[in-house]
């Protein structure tokens, strides 16, 4: 019998208790009521010698005193914590090293064009990749079979019904409809064109596009607006310039070019177009029942592409879609 309680001590003091469970089991065995340890133990007073009586109850309640003690214990150190899980845990070890993620460079780029619009007071609208030909094309004021239609390279889901919109600018013509003016909005967003890929193109790209439609809007409001973001993007004394153009959905219209820099260029640099721009054409607004004689608007569009690149020194337009993590990695803030 005293074999038998020492064997009993030694289980006592060697079960781990780390855990919830652990303790758990611990506790049901030695001290459930039913069936626990020391409840047979005392069920057993009877067949000890009376002599030796009081020496087992001794021994017995030492041994359920020494099991109380190491539940409290072990209720303490899961509570204060894993370190504190009695020295099984190495708080000396170093941690893992989680790999940093980062902003893929086009959604940083695309974030802060956001942001600086939404400063100025633009609302932010969006439209569907899937669009159709009437808010591709027609709304915009290209003419069935008029070549502008060939300057974007389409990528047809159904020919000359629905398509993957190869510009922004149809959220234009949603957002007229479905708002009267005054209109403000940035439209953020991708779109699709069917161009040979190279170093400069690729067949998806982002634009953000912007409109603003009000009485007396004007193109030195439109010149105004695009300085001031020239200037967030690229430093204080960045050079602009205004190139006439020609979109048929804004008239008058023009390209906006930024002089970069580089001493390895001849002169020292180039301009480098970042937009297109214009005075929303009367023709768009009567597309969508906004009378021209009442209301004048601008609307930009420009390539998020473009812009990362430009900001970030990339060379090769593919190396944003590869997502190799070697590239990817450099823009790790
Ligand atoms: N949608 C034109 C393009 O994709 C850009 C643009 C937008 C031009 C708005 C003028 C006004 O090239």
């Amino acid at each position: 019998m005293s074999e038998d309680l020492s064997t009993l001590r030694q289980e006592i003091e060697n079960t781990p208790l780390d855990a919830e469970e652990a303790i758990d089991a611990f506790r049901i065995r030695f001290l459930s009521r039913k069936q626990g340890v020391v409840t047979a133990l005392m069920k057993r007073i009877p067949e000890i010698a009376p002599e030796d009586r009081k020496a087992y109850g001794q021994d017995v309640n030492a041994l359920k005193q020494r099991v109380e003690e190491r539940l409290e214990g072990a209720q303490q150190a899961l509570a204060s914590g894993p370190s504190a899980g009695g020295g099984r845990i190495d708080v000396t070890l170093p941690g893992r090293p989680v790999p940093e993620g980062s902003l893929h460079p086009l959604t940083e780029t695309m974030d802060l064009i956001v942001h600086v619009f939404t400063s100025y007071g633009f609302q932010i609208a969006e439209g569907t990749e899937v669009e159709d030909d009437w808010h591709n094309f027609t709304a915009l004021n290209f003419p069935d079979d008029h070549p502008a239609r060939d300057m974007q390279d389409t990528f047809f889901i159904e020919e000359g019904k629905t398509l993957l919109r190869t510009h922004t600018s149809p959220v234009q013509i949603r957002v007229m409809k479905s708002q009267e003016p005054p209109v403000r909005v940035i439209v953020p967003g991708r779109v699709y064109r069917n161009e040979a890929i190279s170093y400069k193109s690729y067949c998806l790209f982002h634009q953000v596009e912007g409109l603003y439609v009000d009485k007396d809007v004007t193109m030195a409001d439109l010149k105004q607006i695009l300085h001031a973001f020239a200037r967030t993007l690229f430093g204080h004394d960045v050079r602009m310039r205004f190139r006439p153009s020609f979109f048929p959905f804004t008239e008058p219209s023009a390209e906006v070019d930024i002089w970069w820099q580089d001493p390895d260029l001849p002169g020292g640099g180039r301009w480098l177009e970042i937009l297109g721009c214009g005075m929303v054409d009367p023709n768009v607004l009567e597309a969508v029942n906004v009378d021209p004689e009442v209301y004048t608007g601008y609307a930009f569009g420009m390539g998020v592409e473009r812009i990362a690149m430009l900001r970030y020194g990339i060379d090769d337009i593919r190396t944003l879609y590869e997502n190799d993590v070697r590239f990817l990695k450099q823009f790790t803030s």
